[in-house]
């Protein structure tokens, strides 16, 4: 069975468009930008109604893939703060990684991995959005060496978050039973259990 009562909730119906809205921006962002960064990938640019539309439509969906970002942000930076359990559990990463999780510390709603994803993903998303700007000729870009700085910000950045958005995408499907809480907001117990045992204690008062 796909979704059990006692299944436990771990996300609302809005946090997760939230998230989707973040997911889907960025894949057409990276579409786009990898159009316009080398020739190899300009074809990507159909997917857009062609050049001229990819080259629009590009920093509008950055805009709104920054607004939903920093909504999340406010969201959930308080829970991703680092504690010394964290800074254990990332020491000890490469035992689980290697197929041991016996050591590991238990965790709260988010493992230290995670926690310094996001605040990876916080600095990232910042860069690119300020650097987009500089580099968004249409309505801005007015120094032509600021647009320079902006254009290798941007596009060093990008692959940088490319890279680490592919560990995030990796890292939920690797871990069975994650990418259901994207889905229906729920995870299972054992799931809970086995993964974030101190956040299952604190919403089950086990
Ligand atoms: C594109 C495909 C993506 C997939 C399939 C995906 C999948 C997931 C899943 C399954 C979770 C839940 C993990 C858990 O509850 O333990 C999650 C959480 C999260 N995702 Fe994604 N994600 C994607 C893209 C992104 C992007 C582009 C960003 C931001 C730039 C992002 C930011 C986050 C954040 C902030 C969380 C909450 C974790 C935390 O606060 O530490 N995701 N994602």
């Amino acid at each position: 069975m796909i979704r059990d009562p006692k299944d436990l909730k771990r996300y609302t119906a809005s946090e997760r468009a939230n998230h989707w809205v973040i997911g889907i921006c960025f894949i057409l962002l990276a579409l786009s930008g990898l159009a316009f960064f080398h020739p190899a990938f300009f074809p990507l640019t159909m997917l857009f109604g062609g050049a001229v539309w990819a080259r629009i439509l590009h920093p509008f969906i950055g805009v709104l893939m920054a607004i939903a970002f920093f909504i999340i942000f406010a969201r959930f930076w308080k829970i991703n703060r680092m504690s010394k359990v964290d800074v254990e559990w990332l020491k000890r990463a490469n035992e689980m990684v290697t197929g041991d999780d016996h050591n590991m510390p238990e965790q709260g709603k988010y493992n230290g991995g995670q926690k310094a994803l996001f605040w990876s993903l916080g600095v990232c998303m910042t860069l690119m959005t300020l650097s987009g700007f500089l580099i968004w000729r249409a309505y801005f870009g007015f120094d032509i060496n600021l647009v320079r700085l902006g254009a290798v910000v941007h596009s060093a950045v990008a692959a940088v978050m490319i890279a680490f958005i592919m560990v995030h995408v990796y890292a939920a499907i690797w871990v069975k039973g994650t990418v259901r809480a994207m889905w229906y907001g729920t995870v299972t117990r054992a799931w809970a259990k086995q993964h974030h045992r101190a956040w299952y204690r604190q919403v089950t008062g086990k």
